[in-house]
């Protein structure tokens, strides 16, 4: 038996499996609306991917030679028509998603992979819903083709008994044989399994400028007081530590179901949201918080206002910029006691390549080795440049943000 080179036969397998992968997020795409922000740009990456494979697909098929068909007559002849509507199908569906992306109002960035930069195709806006029914029509012709092409590939091996499925499998194995098309059933549970939880639950309750203000001068005060007494307790603690010789302070491990909001004044209304992604690796005795060691990554690409549109913006350069900088980074190394319970680390948070001081006000709830963390920051917006746009003429400099998370002792 004749078959089809290993190449070839590489191809085809991983590019169905891909193409099963793609349908099965993009199909989802639209419900996730800002949460699936990661999964847009894993989408555009693997779409791309599959017309780089396709495109190296072609040039294989010429360059490597073929079994003869399988076929003559009409047969034969649907055959092939379903072969080249499948390679119309595996390049009209990338292509159709960048030019859908490229005439989209807001031009979200796309990092494929999260490094290379896909440059926006010339082309009029006015394609957009053009560009958008064809990309998912494209995948219904698509998949029709793929029952075609199935019944005829199975009626061959099968009913005809040419054994024809053994011309796309690399060695006469059974377990080839039913592996490499399960492997289509993998891509599209795998692209199931990629989708985001349902938005967590475990609310904050959603902070306020203003609530964060009214509580500052309180700890101003406290802050100054701190700074006044800063000798004597300072001494008191390394007669302490002398006494009692403090271990590396415990690393903290997060649970899920944290939240990290955040608020903002725009022309007398509110606009809140939140991150869905972020980690933060915490390191930090309560009873001796200067040798904390504190450090909270967020991805910027989760940020959501609950309005795919406005989301859209968030990503873009007037207000994060994800595609240069996809994070932002607080860290602190120590806080201070400014209560019972209470504290206050000055950090550094760099946001859109800027970096500069920071400071967060956090209260610990519970004891042992569970705890409840929550907290606030008031961010100044401007020196990072986060809206230095247009858009952005009635947003408050000050933007709050609230955090609250439960943490295990690790
Ligand atoms: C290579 C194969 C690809 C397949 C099979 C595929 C498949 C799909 C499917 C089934 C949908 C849902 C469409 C719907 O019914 O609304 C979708 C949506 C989407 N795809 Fe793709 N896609 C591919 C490549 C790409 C590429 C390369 C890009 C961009 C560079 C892209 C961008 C998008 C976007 C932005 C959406 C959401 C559209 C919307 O909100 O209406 N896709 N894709
Ligand atoms: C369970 C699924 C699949 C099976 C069993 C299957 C089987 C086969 C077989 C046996 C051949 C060789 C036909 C011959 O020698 O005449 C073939 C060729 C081909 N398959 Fe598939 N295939 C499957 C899925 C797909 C998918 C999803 C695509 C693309 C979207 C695809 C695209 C092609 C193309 C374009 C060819 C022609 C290769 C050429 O000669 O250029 N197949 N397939």
């Amino acid at each position: 038996m004749q078959r089809y080179s290993r190449i070839a036969i590489f191809l085809h397998w991983a590019i169905a499996a891909l193409l099963a992968f793609q349908i099965a997020v993009g199909w989802a795409l639209e419900d996730l609306g800002a949460r699936g922000f990661a999964l847009f740009q894993l989408h555009k990456s693997i779409g791309i991917s599959i017309l780089l494979l396709t495109l190296a697909r072609i040039a294989v098929r010429y360059w490597k030679p073929r079994p003869a068909p399988a076929e003559r007559g009409w047969q034969g002849a649907l055959a092939k028509a379903v072969h080249a509507g499948l390679y119309l199908f595996m390049l009209g569906a990338p292509l159709t998603g960048w030019a859908l992306v490229s005439t989209a109002k807001v031009k979200v960035p796309t990092l494929i992979f999260g490094t290379i930069p896909l440059p926006h195709l010339p082309l009029p806006m006015g394609a957009h819903e053009l560009a958008e029914g064809g990309h998912s029509l494209i995948v219904w012709i698509g998949i029709a083709l793929f029952a075609l092409h199935v019944a005829g590939a199975l009626r061959h091996h099968f009913l005809m008994g040419d054994g024809l499925l053994w011309r796309m499998i690399p060695a006469r194995s059974p377990v080839l044989l039913a592996a490499l098309p399960a492997l289509i059933a993998v891509g599209f549970v795998l692209g199931r399994v990629v989708l985001p939880e349902p938005a967590p639950q475990v609310a904050v309750a959603p902070v306020t400028l203003a609530a964060v203000e009214k509580e500052a001068p309180a700890n101003v005060a406290e802050a100054m007081d701190n700074a006044a007494n800063a000798a004597a307790p300072a001494e008191a603690d390394n007669a302490m530590a002398a006494e009692e010789p403090v271990g590396p302070p415990p690393s903290w491990a997060v649970q899920p179901g944290g939240t990290i909001g955040f608020s903002v004044g725009n022309s007398g209304e509110t606009i809140s949201g939140g991150f869905s992604k972020w980690t933060a690796k915490i390191a930090m005795d309560p009873d001796h918080p200067d040798s904390a060691d504190i450090r909270v990554e967020i991805d910027l690409a989760s940020a959501s206002v609950g309005d795919s549109y406005k989301d859209g913006m968030l990503a873009g350069d007037e207000f994060f910029g994800v595609a240069a900088h996809p994070k932002a980074v607080f860290t602190a190394k120590g806080a201070e006691k400014t209560g019972a319970n209470s504290y206050r680390a000055a950090g550094t948070l760099t946001l859109k390549g800027v970096s500069k001081p920071q400071s967060i006000r956090f209260t610990l709830s519970g004891t042992g080795k569970a705890r409840k963390v929550s907290g606030s920051a008031i961010i100044a917006r401007a020196p990072f440049g986060v809206g230095n746009g247009e858009s952005s003429t009635g947003l408050d400099p000050k933007v709050a943000v609230s955090f609250g998370f439960s943490a295990q002792a690790e």
